[in-house]
């Protein structure tokens, strides 16, 4: 079966250019000008950009958290991130006893295949294609001893954070060693960056004082927290001579400490998400503030504005979500499929912001929102919106060029977008299945009008034409440092 996408302008992370493409079987087999097929099913793309499909590094699916779980699953999440033009997501396999709770007997806290098993099985109902990182929260000779064995699961990245004592936190020793561990075997570290001492402290005073709304949550994680961290493990990447990739960059002084030690030749990423670049901490003064809970906390305007700096000048290297949804009010439940869902949520911390579960939605709306608030309004170019979205992602964790390319040879993943599509975004065209959109009521102008998956028409306007079992994990290689 091949498909000739005829007319349309396509968009890489270092070209604008107008060619058909040719798609055989599960890749694109050719691009170039008044291409013929004799019997290719022809689409007309004319007036509509190509773009790859989006990859986004950074999701949490079905991921237990407090007493709840964020509430998509490799299902919903990868039907949401299709319909706003991704076709590839990197889950996060956790490795600790208390976010595997729940799975019943049998659980091995601390056993790396047994982790990405359990991953494995959750995902059967892929509906795109995905690929995992895993969540280092324990350090021992044990788990020394396994880290090689994730490159044979295909499996080449490894998260670190600085925070969340006592439960995720890993400490400097720790992270240096599997640092250096990660350089011996092509790995990745990567790092979430906030000073878990200093929120401890914060935090424990807060509630002394009577402190309880959503607020406190930003105001006992302070920014320079989060800066320092960075400074910390730059340093920790510079001493193991080893990559390491910031996750959810979200303050003005962590675009600065990234960009200090990127020019001493630090092997340093990062990465930041929509949430930072478009919303205050005031949104968490509302009534409805739990809405916007996630860690690192959303910062204030400067930060904003120094991360679209760092987008601009390319001190960045990529845009993920960190999506990992929860019902703004789980006791109530939504439509999804025809289904009656309800899932417990935000509503856990009514009365104490350290009960709210941490984490937004945010995979469909990724490139539509960016596309209209980022490139539309000339923060960043259409190239450069490839780029951080799609093209690095893929680079940076050994995808490149099966994903994020517009390449004969590629996976034929990609989004014909209609730059005239204009409307008011909201809940209502979110296939994220919770009960609140953090974007409700902005208007979009671009939006993914069909969405292939290695060359299957998976969205097709409003309709989704994907299913369960589509996605594949790819088994990534080793990446590459940007
Ligand atoms: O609030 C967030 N970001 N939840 C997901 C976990 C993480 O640290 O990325
Ligand atoms: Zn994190
Ligand atoms: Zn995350």
């Amino acid at each position: 079966m091949a498909i000739l996408i005829k007319n349309g302008t396509l968009i890489t992370a270092s070209e604008t250019f107008e060619a058909d493409i040719l798609i055989e079987g599960e890749v694109i087999s050719q691009i170039g000008k008044n291409l013929q097929h004799p019997s290719a099913e022809v689409v007309d793309a004319r007036g509509k950009m190509i773009l790859p499909g989006g990859v986004d590094p950074h999701v949490h699916l079905d991921l237990p958290m407090f007493e709840t779980v964020s509430s998509d699953d490799h299902y919903t999440g990868h039907k949401a991130a299709a319909f706003g033009g991704t076709t590839t997501v990197m889950d996060f396999v956790p490795l600790d006893s208390p976010l595997l709770l729940g799975e019943g007997p049998g659980v091995r806290s601390g056993d790396f295949k047994y982790s990405v098993d359990l991953w494995l099985k959750k995902a059967e109902k892929a509906a795109i294609d995905y690929s995992f990182h895993m969540n280092l929260t324990q350090f021992n000779d044990h788990i020394a001893r396994q880290i090689p064995s994730l490159r044979e699961m295909g499996i080449q990245t490894l998260k670190v954070f600085t925070a969340y004592n006592g439960r995720l936190r890993l400490d400097d020793a720790s992270i240096f060693k599997a640092m250096q561990i990660a350089k011996e075997n092509g790995m990745l570290v990567m790092a979430h960056c906030e000073n878990g001492d200093v929120i401890e402290t914060l935090t424990q005073q807060a509630l002394a004082n009577g402190h309880t709304s959503p607020i406190w949550h930003a105001w006992t994680r302070p920014s320079w927290g989060a800066v320092d961290s960075v400074l910390r493990v730059a340093g920790l990447s510079a001493e193991a001579d080893a990559p390491v990739y910031i996750v959810h960059m979200n303050a003005e002084g962590e675009v600065d400490m990234l960009k200090y030690a990127r020019e001493r030749g630090v092997k340093i990423m990062g990465e930041t998400c929509p949430q930072y670049l478009f919303f205050t901490e005031d949104f968490l003064q509302r009534e409805d503030g739990a809405k916007w809970i996630c860690s690192p906390p959303i910062r204030k305007e400067p930060d904003i504005a120094r991360l679209w700096q760092g987008l601009h000048d390319g001190a960045l290297q990529t845009i993920g979500t960190d999506h990992c949804p929860f019902f703004f009010d789980g006791a109530k439940s939504i439509l999804y499929e025809g289904q009656a869902v309800a899932i417990p949520g935000k509503e856990l911390g009514q009365y104490n912001f350290t009960k709210i579960p941490n984490g937004l939605p945010g995979v469909q709306d990724r490139l539509p929102i960016l596309w209209t608030y980022g490139v539309q309004s000339g923060q960043i170019t259409p190239n450069q919106f490839v780029a951080y979205t799609a093209t690095n992602p893929a680079k940076i964790f050994g995808l490149y060029p099966q994903k994020g390319a517009l390449l004969p040879g590629a996976d034929a993943d990609l989004a014909i977008w209609n730059p005239e599509t204009r409307f008011k975004y909201g809940v209502v065209h979110s296939h994220q299945r919770t009960d609140y959109n953090l974007y409700e009521g902005w208007e979009i102008a671009g939006y993914p009008e069909k969405v292939f998956l290695r060359g299957k028409l998976i969205v097709d306007g409003v309709e989704w034409r994907g299913q369960r079992g589509d996605g594949k994990f790819i088994k990534r290689k080793e990446g590459e440092i940007l």
